[in-house]
């Protein structure tokens, strides 16, 4: 008996130790991954970091605890942005809907990818999307990195997969070195090459142009007679009312209040919108129909306006707000119509925004050897 109560007690010792060594056996693949996963997310790079001047009218740049820009970060995200191989068939790039001679737009609507594909909304700017509180129209991505992984992957953008791409890179021993210098390792992941063009898209800065010269530089000749006009009619609020969400502040103009508004862009005559914008990601009342305020820098350049580029000019943008927006149930509270401004005024808004246009610094462009990429 009392051999026999010893030997099943080995016996039990024996199968718990077996399922212990099964159950570590089992567990070992999902454990690797995800140490792998944390890993790449904690590489860093190895430069030293770069101090993004802003120009006149811009705040410093809001920079990521674990992505710190470094020259050769930035100098990899500018390639990468203009790379064909970031596209299912090679032909899309970034700046194929965000090019710098559009004003990091473009000019189709809605914005066509791979294939001729056509998507349902226009490109909005990248410049200064690094100060966005969340990018898109609809504001689902919290931040420029986790915002570049949708259109790789995006059927009707780049219609390619985060792995194709990884694999791509990983085959081509310049973009191997690239990586080697910019993040010290040899395993290129999705996560540095979207933290790689994040980096460049926090140098795509449109600042010091004639109003920030005026206003903020305080150069009286900076603006014309009619721009200066404009500016008031654009902050007052019994007139233009524009600043209440394209923000000016005491030291320096994003245009945006980072919020999302109805202005019934889209709405058909019975007021029913055939996008709803950011309530689909909250599916808050509130924010039905409603868009991110957009930046104006910029602007005169970045035609055709409005999340689905249904304007084809700035003039027709201005007669939107005229008319006080389309009708509909959640138009937003700011909007009133504009008849009673004459067309001097009309003319002297118009001005202003024309007066947002400025140079942008020279190396945004796509790196020399890449130039044919740019569409
Ligand atoms: C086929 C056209 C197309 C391509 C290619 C494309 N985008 Fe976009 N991009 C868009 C459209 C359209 C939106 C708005 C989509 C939405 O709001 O639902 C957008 C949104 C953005 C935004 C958000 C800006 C804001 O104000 O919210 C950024 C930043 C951006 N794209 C950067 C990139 C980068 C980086 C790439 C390359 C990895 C890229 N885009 C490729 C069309 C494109
Ligand atoms: C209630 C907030 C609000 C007010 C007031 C407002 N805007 Fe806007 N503006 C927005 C939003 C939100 C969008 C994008 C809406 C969309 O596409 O559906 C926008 C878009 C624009 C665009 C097109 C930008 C682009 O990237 O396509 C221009 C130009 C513009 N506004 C100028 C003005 C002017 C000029 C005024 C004053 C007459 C004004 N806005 C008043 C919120 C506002």
């Amino acid at each position: 008996m009392r051999t026999l109560r010893f030997l099943s007690l080995i016996l039990v010792i024996f199968a718990v130790t077996l399922l212990i060594v099964a159950a570590r056996h089992w567990n070992a693949a999902p454990s690797t991954v995800l140490a792998a996963d944390q890993a790449a997310t904690a590489v860093m790079p190895v430069g030293k970091p770069l101090t993004i001047k802003p120009p006149l009218g811009l705040p410093a740049v809001p920079i990521p605890a674990d992505n710190p820009p470094t020259a050769e970060t930035v100098a990899l995200g500018r390639r990468l942005y203009y790379e064909g191989a970031l596209s299912g068939d090679g032909t899309i790039t970034c700046a194929s809907c965000h090019s710098p001679k559009t004003g990091f737009t473009d000019r189709n609507s809605p914005s066509i990818g791979v294939g001729g594909k056509k998507g349902t909304r226009h490109s909005p700017t990248v410049i200064n999307s690094a100060y966005n509180e969340v990018q898109f129209w609809d504001g689902r991505a919290p931040s420029l990195e986790e915002q570049a992984k949708g259109p790789i992957a995006n059927p009707v953008e780049m219609a390619t997969s985060h792995d194709a791409v990884v694999a791509h890179l990983q085959a081509d021993p310049k973009y191997v070195a690239l990586f080697k210098e910019a993040w010290g390792t040899d395993h290129i992941t999705i996560d540095l090459v979207v933290k790689s063009i994040a980096s460049f898209e926090r140098t795509v800065l449109c600042g010091n142009s004639a109003f920030d010269r005026f206003y903020y530089g305080h150069d009286k000749k900076a603006l014309s007679a009619s721009a200066q006009r404009g500016l008031k009619l654009f902050m007052d609020p019994k007139k233009g009312n524009c600043a209440v969400c394209h923000t000016i502040g005491e030291k320096y103009a994003l245009f945006t209040d980072n919020k999302f508004h109805n202005l019934g862009v889209g709405a058909d005559i019975e007021g029913k919108l055939n996008d709803l914008g950011r309530y689909d990601q909250t599916k808050n009342d509130a924010d039905y129909g409603a868009f991110k305020t957009p930046t104006l820098r910029n602007i005169a350049q970045r035609a055709p306006y409005f999340h689905d580029g249904s304007f084809p000019t700035l003039k027709d943008a201005m007669g939107h707000y005229v008319g006080g927006g389309n009708a509909n149930a959640h138009l937003d509270k700011e909007m009133h119509a504009l008849d009673f401004l004459s067309f001097d005024e009309r003319d002297d808004i118009l001005a202003f925004l024309n007066s947002l246009t400025a140079k942008m610094p020279a190396n945004l462009g796509p790196p020399a050897d890449q130039a044919n990429s740019a569409k």
